[in-house]
């Protein structure tokens, strides 16, 4: 009844940015994303309480998101036959909001993990892939470690809409995700609703989806043969038409800062003196930058010089697992 995992945060290089179904929480593209190491969220779950309860870094959820969690515990028990009672879910991240990757990725995949176990279901990557992506759509993709592509199906209940990981966390070791900490205050506009307005008002989007959509598998054929600097110039490129798609909506949206721009230019000067260097953003002003083992140390040093207040180096991460049951 009572059941306890552990799940890291994941990078997208081909962004999901818009929804076709928004209480489903479908996307209107296929994505794919590196699960990140040592940064991870906790979650328990147990049902059977006296009521329901939802309990993220030490505070009791209110809200939406309350409503969220409460709607995949649900989820769960009409699975396991609908005799579980009510349930109390307890959420710890080690990593602090300022990390700049949102920390509900890996808590709904780490829900999605826990509440399946704690309700006796087994374990079944897929299904725990659909849960989390109810909670938040990024989260599917971090119920699986390495890189895992969110195809985003054709159904209209969603079932075909789930990630699926194309290579694990052990298939290219050296690469390295910088998190470059540029400014920590709470973004303006969360991305549910900036992809919404975005989706709603901006007229690239529908040239955005599909580009996205064919980027995808040329992402993956890429990280096949480990291909550094094609990786790079492709999540760049994405991460740019992604934001481009949001400064044409109206009115505009704009996630990055004047230094987040003053890192891009930088790391260009960088590459052309040689340190294998490139970035991708989501909706927010710091970027996470890509490079490999040997450069990871001088890909921090550019980013503290380009005024990080804070930078978190990270490895390829695994699935998310089981800690107990109970
Ligand atoms: C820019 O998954 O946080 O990080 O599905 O509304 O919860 P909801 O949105 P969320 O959006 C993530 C957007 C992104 C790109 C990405 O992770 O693919």
């Amino acid at each position: 009844m009572k059941a306890t995992a552990l799940a890291h945060p994941n990078i997208a290089l081909v962004k999901y940015w818009g929804k076709r179904d928004e209480a489903l929480i479908l996307p209107h593209q296929s994505s794919l994303s590196l699960t990140l190491s040592p940064l991870s969220v906790t979650t328990t779950v147990e049902f059977g309480v006296s009521s329901d309860q939802v309990e993220l870094n030490g505070h009791t959820a209110k809200g939406s998101e309350r409503e969220r969690v409460l709607r995949a515990l649900e989820t769960v028990r009409a699975e396991a036959g609908g005799k579980l009672g009510p349930a109390r879910m307890v959420s710890r991240g080690d990593f602090p909001a300022s990390a700049g990757l949102a920390s509900s990725a890996a808590g709904f995949a780490a829900l999605a993990v826990a509440a399946r176990a704690a309700a006796g279901l087994p374990a079944d990557p897929k299904a725990a892939s659909v849960l989390a992506r109810r909670g938040s759509g990024s989260a599917c993709r971090s119920v699986q470690g390495g890189f895992c592509e969110w195809r985003r199906g054709e159904r209209a209940d969603g079932a075909d809409s789930y990630a699926v990981q194309r290579f694990d966390e052990k298939h290219w070791p050296e690469l390295r995700m910088v998190v470059a900490i540029l400014n920590r205050d709470e973004k303006e506009v969360k991305s549910r609703d900036g992809m919404k307005h975005t989706v709603d008002t901006s007229p690239y989007y529908e040239a955005w989806a599909r580009d996205a959509e064919v980027e995808v598998p040329r992402a993956v054929e890429i990280i096949q043969r480990k291909d550094l600097e094609a990786l790079g110039e492709l999540s760049e490129r994405n991460a740019w038409r992604m934001h481009a798609t949001a400064f044409a909506a109206n009115p505009p949206l704009c996630y990055m800062h004047p230094n987040t721009l003053g890192l891009i230019q930088h790391l260009r000067e960088q590459r052309k003196k040689g340190i294998p260097v490139w970035f991708t953003l989501d909706a927010g002003p710091n970027p996470v930058l890509l490079t490999d083992a040997a450069h990871e140390v001088a890909a921090e040093a550019l980013a503290r010089a380009c005024g990080a207040v804070d930078v978190v180096r990270c490895v390829p991460g695994g699935d998310a697992t089981l800690k107990s049951e109970h």
